[in-house]
């Protein structure tokens, strides 16, 4: 595998915060007076939904599923496995599945899929980043955080080969000679 490297920052972490402040408040605003449950797939909207959640202003649960689609490489498998987490009640509640990134459609289809078979009382998506591109699953967004053009990023929990998901910020890598990571 070829070594990678930050080439460039795409996002920074100030506008994440901002931007993400500004997202929590309209969801707020709809979800005010309902039961609201927000689901997110691991492992990469854990950062996400840690910060969103603590923006917003009504209550609400959180709750997690296993979902990978990427096995250690930068493109899809084609494949989207979801696990549940513990016991998820979500019959008759309004859910809101946290994602950390938009790209081939393949996993909030398939998160949409699954949770739907619960019966919940609405459903609708919230992703970090909407990435620009052909997909291979069109999926109703109702809420993003930002656009990004179809390049590979990392952080903010987006990951390669597991790696780089503690950045603060959202980056694109590049090739190198140097050494595997930072
Ligand atoms: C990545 C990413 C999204 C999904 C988006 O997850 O975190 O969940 O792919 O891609 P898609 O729209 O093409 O389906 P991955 O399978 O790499 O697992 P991870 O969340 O554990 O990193």
């Amino acid at each position: 595998m070829a070594a990678m490297q930050v080439e460039r920052v795409l996002i920074d972490a100030a506008a994440i915060g901002e931007r993400i402040g500004a997202l929590a408040g309209e969801i707020s605003r709809d979800y005010a007076g309902k039961d609201l449950v927000l689901i997110a797939a691991l492992k990469g909207a854990y950062v996400f939904m840690a910060d969103l959640s603590r923006c917003l202003d009504v209550p609400h649960h959180i709750e997690f599923v296993r979902a990978a689609s990427y096995h250690g490489g930068t493109e899809s498998s084609g494949s989207v496995e979801v696990q549940t987490v513990g016991n998820l009640d979500i019959a008759g509640r309004h859910v809101l599945v946290v994602e950390d990134i938009y790209d081939t459609g393949l996993t909030v289809y398939q998160l949409r899929e699954a949770l739907l078979e619960q019966e919940p009382a609405s459903l609708e998506m919230c992703v970090f980043l909407h990435k620009e591109r052909a997909r291979l699953r069109e999926v109703d967004i109702r809420y993003r955080a930002f656009h990004v053009p179809d390049v590979f990023v990392v952080g903010y929990g987006l990951d390669f080969d597991q790696y780089y998901r503690n950045l603060p910020y959202v980056a694109v890598l590049s090739s190198t000679d140097g050494p595997p990571y930072p």
